[in-house]
């Protein structure tokens, strides 16, 4: 399984958000935090910035959609480009119709599990996506700390997805660091989100492969 590494934007300086993403150039995506201001009480930026932000980097772009009405709202984001669009359980009407309307537009379809958001009810429509995005903090703000409770859920999920014998990610977004990321690894995630934990650091590359060697050691599928 490949062990991804995708930073947050999210409190980088938004204002010079090319040279920001041009700051991580070890990272496998960059991971781009959509907010409405309704699904979670924060606002960020949407499809315009979105589309700059994909002209602007080599990198592929992973979408986190934290938005109401995602089924209205997703598919531009995989018209605009975006290499993969996660929206959330919560939030959708029709989650497996969207995930193929994604897939058809040429992106990866992943859908989001808030922390109190049991995966159970997914487990047979695995198959239809290709991630799901474990929240392991509350959706809406950066620099939270990672809800350990939520480790059973990304072990469930993975034994699902052995058992289907899929290529299928996990994805685990906030309090990612290079204190959390080894029980994330374990428990069997593969793709980590990291923003404040990149974007704090120094040397934000050397972060990233920091993150990503703790991760690779500690990965069971
Ligand atoms: C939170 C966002 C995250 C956030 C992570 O709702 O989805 O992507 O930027 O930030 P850290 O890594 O600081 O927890
Ligand atoms: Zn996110």
């Amino acid at each position: 399984m490949a062990i991804l590494i995708s930073p947050s934007v999210l409190n980088s300086d938004l204002a010079h958000l090319a040279d920001e993403v041009g700051r991580i150039g070890a990272a496998d995506y960059v991971h781009l935090d959509v907010m409405d201001n309704h699904f979670v009480p924060n606002l960020t930026f949407g499809l315009p910035v979105v589309e700059k932000v994909i002209a602007s980097t080599g990198l592929p772009a992973d979408v986190h959609l934290m938005i109401e009405k995602p089924d209205v709202w997703a598919p531009a984001y995989a018209e605009a480009g975006a290499a993969s669009v996660t929206f959330h359980a919560e939030a959708s009407a029709a989650p497996v119709r969207l995930a193929r309307e994604l897939r058809q537009l040429g992106a990866r379809a992943a859908i989001a599990l808030r922390p109190g958001t049991g995966v159970e009810p997914y487990l047979d429509l695995l198959t239809e996506f290709d991630m799901v995005l474990v929240m392991t903090v509350e959706p809406g703000f950066g620099g939270q700390s990672f809800i350990t409770g939520t480790l059973p859920k990304i072990r469930r999920t993975r034994e699902a997805i052995t058992a289907l014998g899929r290529d299928i990610w996990i994805q685990v977004d906030g309090g990612v660091s290079t204190g959390t990321i080894a029980q994330a690894a374990g428990a069997g995630a593969n793709m980590f989100v990291a923003g404040s934990a990149v974007y704090r650091a120094e040397d934000p590359n050397a972060e990233i492969e920091a993150l990503r060697a703790l991760a690779t050691d500690a990965y069971r599928g």
